[in-house]
């Protein structure tokens, strides 16, 4: 008897074993495949092929945009407004493009969604208009983890005297949440907060700020750029009442689009926003759009429709995932970024055991134990060398990499003060590949040898 389950175990063992490789070689197919939907990522320069590492600033679009834009400038370049077909066409095209951005955070449907510039200014609509209600001495949070995008809009309250808490971090970048605890006893009116920091790459338990600051009477306004373009989002799930988003990070043109939850703005009474969108469900939409870039944003979608596809036609499946039960577009779209999410811990793995190896490496976040906590987005130092002296040389070797703050002021003060609040940062999305990550610490060790050359 213990012979038959001792051998059934192993060959479970072995089974599963065999699963989960088939898993990872699949996801590993899927993505590296990927690339060949993005022109421009086999561009070379001085003989070299280009390391494009800088993906938290924006990622490279597919055919699917390019041909996308391309169609409207034929076919559906008009203005809103009047009757006459090709407007009538451009309209629908607005409303279907909002339809597949709810699919793609798992908003109700497009009444949910608008489209703007870009997350800043939908920051600062939502500053301006929750704000309005606000009084002298009401208490609000902002974090020291987040862009600047969403702190600043609020730092503009404190000129009326409401209060402007910045939630801590801990030494590795991460909230603090009894600090958080602390601050909502304050009973605060509104939360601001990222879901991911572009900085570290550290994902933030999102459902759970929300239920606490739901708990304290608190709204919450997230921050959804830097997630979006790595994992699943679902804006239902995590009960955000307000997030905004960067289509250009998403693989799209470059614009943003904001998420207001409607259910929560009826509760809400007299908060003024909510009769504004009584009366015009697109009240943030004001004025002209940016039409071929919305319509590009519907190419960005039915690339991730394509992602997934192929993922499932290597027998990858969303069976077991939230996604499961999800309406066909959404399955489609957000399934896309669930595949990503899996693989992207590859990259990562693989990029922080090569970095463990760097002599004088000052890794930022979340460290390779802690890996499924994060994105694939890693800043760090090099001890005895200036952030902008490292970016200069990669610059040369033809990789594309980001140095500074990148706007995560607080938080880059806080974690690299030795180096001024400046880092390297090597910012990966799911196009990026084993073999660049290869590449590229061959090239770094050579530029760090010449750069110690040249300190020595
Ligand atoms: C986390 C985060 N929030 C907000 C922004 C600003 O986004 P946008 O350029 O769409 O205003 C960025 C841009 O890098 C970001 O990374």
């Amino acid at each position: 008897m213990f012979a038959t389950v001792n051998k059934s175990f192993v060959l479970y063992f072995f089974q599963r074993k065999d699963d989960s490789m088939n898993e990872a070689q699949a996801l590993k197919h899927t993505f590296e495949h990927t690339r060949t939907y993005f022109p421009s990522l086999g561009n070379s320069y001085k003989g070299r092929p280009v390391l494009f590492f800088d993906n938290s600033a924006g990622a490279q679009v597919s055919q699917f945009v390019i041909d996308r834009v391309t169609d409207y400038y034929i076919h559906r370049n008009a203005q809103k407004g009047t009757i006459f077909t090709r407007t009538a066409e451009m309209q629908q095209t607005i409303v279907d493009a909002r339809q597949l951005a709810a699919d793609l955070v798992g908003a109700t449907d497009h009444t949910e969604i608008a489209f703007g510039q870009n997350a800043t200014n939908f920051f600062h609509l939502y500053a301006h208009h929750l704000g309005r209600d606000l009084q002298a001495g009401d208490h609000i949070i902002i974090t020291e983890a987040d862009h600047h995008a969403n702190v600043n809009p609020w730092m503009e309250l404190a000129e009326r005297d409401i209060h402007v808490h910045l939630w801590n971090v801990d030494a590795q970048g991460s909230l603090d949440f009894d600090h958080y605890e602390q601050l909502l006893a304050l009973k605060p009116k509104l939360v601001a907060v990222g879901w991911a920091s572009n900085a570290t790459g550290t994902i933030h338990d999102m459902p759970r700020i929300t239920a606490m600051a739901h708990r304290a009477g608190a709204l919450v306004v997230a921050d959804g750029v830097q997630a979006a373009s790595h994992i699943a989002m679902d804006v239902k799930a995590a009960d955000v009442d307000f997030a905004a988003f960067s289509t250009y990070k998403i693989f799209g043109p470059h614009m943003g689009f904001g998420y207001v939850n409607r259910d929560r703005l009826e509760r809400l009474e007299g908060w003024r926003i909510q009769h504004e969108l009584e009366r015009d469900s697109y009240f943030f939409e004001v004025g002209s759009q940016n039409h071929e870039g919305i319509e590009g944003f519907i190419g960005s979608m039915e690339y991730l429709a394509q992602v997934t596809k192929d993922a499932e036609g290597n027998g990858l499946s969303l069976d077991k995932t939230p996604l499961a039960n999800s309406r066909p577009s959404r399955h489609e779209i957000a399934g896309a970024m669930h595949f990503a999410h899996e693989y992207e811990q590859q990259l990562t793995d693989h990029f922080l055991a090569k970095l463990a190896d760097v002599e004088g490496v000052v890794l930022y976040g979340k460290s390779a134990e802690q890996a499924d906590e994060r994105l694939p987005v890693f800043s760090f130092n090099i001890e005895g060398i200036e952030t902008d002296t490292l970016g200069h040389a990669l610059n040369d070797a033809s990789i594309e990499a980001r140095t500074g703050n990148y706007l995560a002021i607080n938080l880059m003060k806080r974690l690299a003060e030795p180096f001024g609040g400046s880092a390297l940062r090597i910012s990966l999305v799911h196009y990026n590949t084993v073999e660049e990550i290869d590449l590229f610490f061959g090239i770094f060790a050579q530029v760090l040898t010449d750069l110690k050359m040249k300190v020595d």
